[in-house]
């Protein structure tokens, strides 16, 4: 497999298991319970970092870009595709403030953070699932040896001053930090 492929398709599923986590753990609290909220401020913020940060603009910079140029089949779900990277700064910002709003109301807030936090993770899985399932088929069709080139430089994050090994380094740490810091049964030990 490209090694740009494999790459996407890992941090698709760091993602996946971050945003997942966060609503299993939300699933599991009982009526009159509360989660631990410094956790799930940093669940929060590694999503914010790892998506907008980092991951979706390598894909509209190097991905979409490239693929709009070979295939002009596959516009109109590049431009979905976009519209909801650039929702997505929005939809977290919504889950954010209902996690502060949680946090100042005590257990009853817990009903429609966890609402919030199903719809967002819902919205994630799909825009996986159409990348994954339509996107990256796509690409492997139609994008040329020297195109998978540069996508596989830009998605290596070599000498790059935002997606470079210290951007990775960080992204990584955080990872990392969320699942050693997850409480059990959640934390997933890698
Ligand atoms: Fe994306
Ligand atoms: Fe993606």
């Amino acid at each position: 497999m490209r090694e740009s492929l494999h790459i996407i398709k890992q941090e698709h599923r760091n993602l996946f298991r971050v945003v997942n986590m966060m609503d299993q753990i939300l699933r599991s609290l009982k009526p009159g319970e509360t989660p631990d909220f410094s956790f799930l401020d940093d669940v929060l913020d590694y999503i914010e970092t790892f998506t907008d940060v980092y991951h979706h603009p390598k894909e509209d910079l190097f991905l979409f870009r490239l693929l709009r140029q070979r295939d002009a089949g596959a516009e109109a779900i590049i431009e979905e595709l976009e519209e909801e990277h650039q929702r997505c700064p929005v939809s977290l910002k919504a889950v954010k403030d209902g996690l502060a709003a949680f946090r100042a109301q005590g257990p009853e807030g817990l009903e429609t953070f966890r609402a919030l936090a199903a719809d967002y993770l819902r919205f994630q899985t799909k825009h996986l699932q159409k990348e994954e399932g339509i996107v990256l088929p796509l690409a492997m069709r139609a994008l040329t040896e020297e195109d998978w080139a540069e996508i596989d430089t830009a998605f290596r994050d070599n000498a790059d001053p935002v997606f470079g090994p210290q951007g990775r380094a960080e992204t990584r740490s955080l990872y990392s930090r969320i699942v050693n810091e997850a409480p059990a049964p959640f934390g997933f030990g890698d």
